[in-house]
């Protein structure tokens, strides 16, 4: 099979296109015939070896020598244990530990899977997976929205902060999104209230306070998102440098105990549900998706460059 191929960290040049072969599933897993596999930021950070995190378990070489995590695709063949699939059904998932998704096959364990909507292209369903978990349980389980209340997402632009977005005012927020120039009219279209330019200004200083930040690329420090948290409000970083982690690891819980504010690390747990119910707020017509370029698998450099220089507008796709 044709499959996009690293074996060291590093820009989008180092990834190949090679032939190599179809992986056969355990008895616990189901073989997929990919169809279309979604980009995330993991995808270039992965490909990058940065943040520190993204070489755990791997530190001088990629763990996976195919990245690639938010599958769509055919059951092509399905294992001794397998109950829930057969050959044939059209499923999606994210498979984040194991990746291998920029291929022609991919092999899962069933518990990573739901069956894709018929009326969804696989497109559609691959752009899903990690980002509307990572939105759900940042801004409905962590978060604990509630009607009305101030929600600022750092990051609001890309894969996840687009559904958060679109969750927030779901939920009643009154929601500002922060991103780039190039990205403020996608998230006022998106619904968010407020937009602010990261590059003009900074949200920490300029006295704005809100009930609930979720920062995709958190680089801060914890005082800043201290002073950027009213009584009562939580903060969560889902993403971003390893030293901001570090602090809010070490500093979070003492915060807590001074201010009256939660500042900590989102730690997104694998739901089929979580991902589930988007979906169907996907197809209810309540959350919208948004895939800014689709691309072919020969073409995943650019792909993940593209998601890595920040043009991306919601998500990019690869159509296998
Ligand atoms: N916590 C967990 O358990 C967990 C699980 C899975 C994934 N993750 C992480 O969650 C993150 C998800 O990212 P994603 O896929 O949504 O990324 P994405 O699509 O690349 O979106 C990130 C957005 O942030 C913007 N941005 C960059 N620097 C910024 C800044 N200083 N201020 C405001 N916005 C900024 C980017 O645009 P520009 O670059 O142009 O500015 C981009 O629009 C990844 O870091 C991934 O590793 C976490």
């Amino acid at each position: 099979m044709k499959a996009i191929v690293y074996t060291r960290y590093g820009p989008p040049e180092v990834l190949q296109l090679k032939e190599i072969a179809k992986p056969t599933p355990k008895d616990d897993e189901v073989l997929i015939k990919v169809q279309a596999v979604s980009v995330n930021r993991s995808d270039w950070e992965g490909l990058r070896g940065k943040p520190l995190y993204a070489r755990i378990g791997g530190l001088l070489r990629p763990r996976h020598q195919i990245l690639g995590s938010d599958i769509a695709g055919r059951v092509e063949m399905a294992g001794r244990n397998i109950s829930r699939y057969q050959p044939g059904d059209e499923v999606f998932g994210d498979i984040l530990p194991r990746l291998g998704g920029f291929a022609e096959y991919v092999c899962a364990p069933e518990n990573r899977l739901a069956l894709k909507p018929a009326r969804m292209t696989f497109e559609e369903a691959a752009a899903i997976p990690q980002s509307a978990v990572i939105a759900l349980q940042g801004i409905r389980d962590k978060g604990q929205i509630q009607p009305g209340q101030k929600v600022l997402i750092n990051g609001a632009g890309g894969g996840a902060g687009a559904v958060a977005v679109q969750l927030a005012k779901l939920y009643g927020a009154e929601v500002t999104g922060v991103d780039n120039t190039g990205k403020l009219d996608f998230m006022r279209s998106l619904g968010a209230d407020h937009v602010i330019d990261y590059t003009q200004e900074d949200f920490t200083k300029n006295g704005k306070q809100y009930d609930l930040i979720l920062d995709i690329v958190a680089h801060r420090s914890v005082f800043a998102y201290k002073r950027a948290l009213r009584s009562d409000g939580r903060y969560y970083l889902a993403g971003g440098s390893v030293a901001t982690m570090l602090q809010i690891l070490l500093l979070g819980p003492w915060i807590s105990m001074i201010a009256n504010k939660r500042i900590r690390i989102l730690a997104v747990q694998p739901s089929l549900e979580d991902m589930v119910y988007v979906t169907e707020l996907y197809e209810a017509g309540k959350v919208t998706s948004v895939i800014d370029k689709t691309y072919a698998l020969s073409e995943v450099p650019e792909a993940i460059g593209y998601v890595g220089d920040g043009h991306a507008q919601g998500k990019v796709v690869i159509t296998v």
